[in-house]
């Protein structure tokens, strides 16, 4: 399997990749947390998504950026990325894009904006999630997919589930402060036909990057900080080395 991790803003590198992906499976920056926009717009990461400013079990977690748009920009912002996602995309290829509740509409209508073909919207439960006196708990995230015109049945079709349930890693295994489950993304991979590739734009911790991997498939990451482009790349050594 081969693996490319490439530093710096998604928007600017995407266009000048031209290799052709099967699946883009994006965890993209949400610009969501918080009860007003002002609470949205004006903290960082670490101050939005942790409780303890970014020190967890003895770890610094890197703070990242690309978290302060208003919702209009939001998916502005991500249609364009999505209609780059789609330029590399073959025929029949699929977008998983994660959201939140705050983001499920901004995200349908950007993945359309881009091109995509909108196909449905599957869940990532999360077990761990506390529980709120009077209120609904707050315990799923959102998998909005498409795909790049008509889906082509392969010879050996997969059947993924619509509910996928897994906790954010924990102790010395939690790298990002916005880290996904390696299990979710394990299963997530298999929309891709073995050897196929798989593109992450938000690459993060390399989940993505070390599911695809893991499962036989080849990756390409974006990651815009240095900090966590380095720990993305020193996981996917790990793994298997380089392709540069
Ligand atoms: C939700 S996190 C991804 C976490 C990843 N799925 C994981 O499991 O570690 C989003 C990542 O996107 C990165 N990011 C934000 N804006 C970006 C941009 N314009 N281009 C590339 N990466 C960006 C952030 O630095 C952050 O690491």
């Amino acid at each position: 399997m081969t693996w490319t991790l490439h530093h710096g803003d998604a928007l600017l590198i995407l266009p000048t990749l031209n290799t052709p992906i099967d699946a883009v499976i994006a965890d993209p920056p949400y610009n969501s947390g918080g009860r007003t926009m002002t609470e949205r717009t004006s903290r960082t990461a670490r101050e939005k998504y942790l409780t303890n400013d970014g020190r967890h079990h003895g770890h610094d977690l890197g703070d990242f950026t690309g978290e302060n748009r208003d919702q209009r920009a939001y998916g502005y912002w991500l249609s364009l990325l999505l209609a780059e996602c789609f330029r590399l995309t073959r025929p029949g290829g699929a977008a998983l894009v994660f959201t939140d509740w705050r983001q499920l509409p901004a995200t349908t209508d950007a993945l359309q904006a881009g091109g995509w073909t909108w196909r449905g919207i599957a869940v990532w439960h999360k077990p761990t999630a506390r529980p709120q006196p009077g209120r609904m708990r707050q315990d799923c995230e959102f998998i909005v997919w498409g795909s790049n015109g008509a889906m082509i049945p392969g010879n050996d079709p997969v059947y993924l589930p619509g509910h996928f349930t897994g906790s954010q890693p924990r102790g010395s295994q939690r790298q990002h402060i916005t880290q996904k489950p390696e299990d979710v993304m394990r299963q997530l991979v298999r929309i891709v036909p073995e050897d196929g590739t798989v593109l992450d734009p938000f690459a993060g911790s390399g989940t993505t990057g070390a599911a695809a991997l893991r499962g036989g498939r080849n990756f390409i990451g974006i990651e815009q900080s240095a900090h966590y482009a380095e720990t993305a790349r020193t996981r996917l050594r790990a793994i298997t080395p380089a392709l540069t």
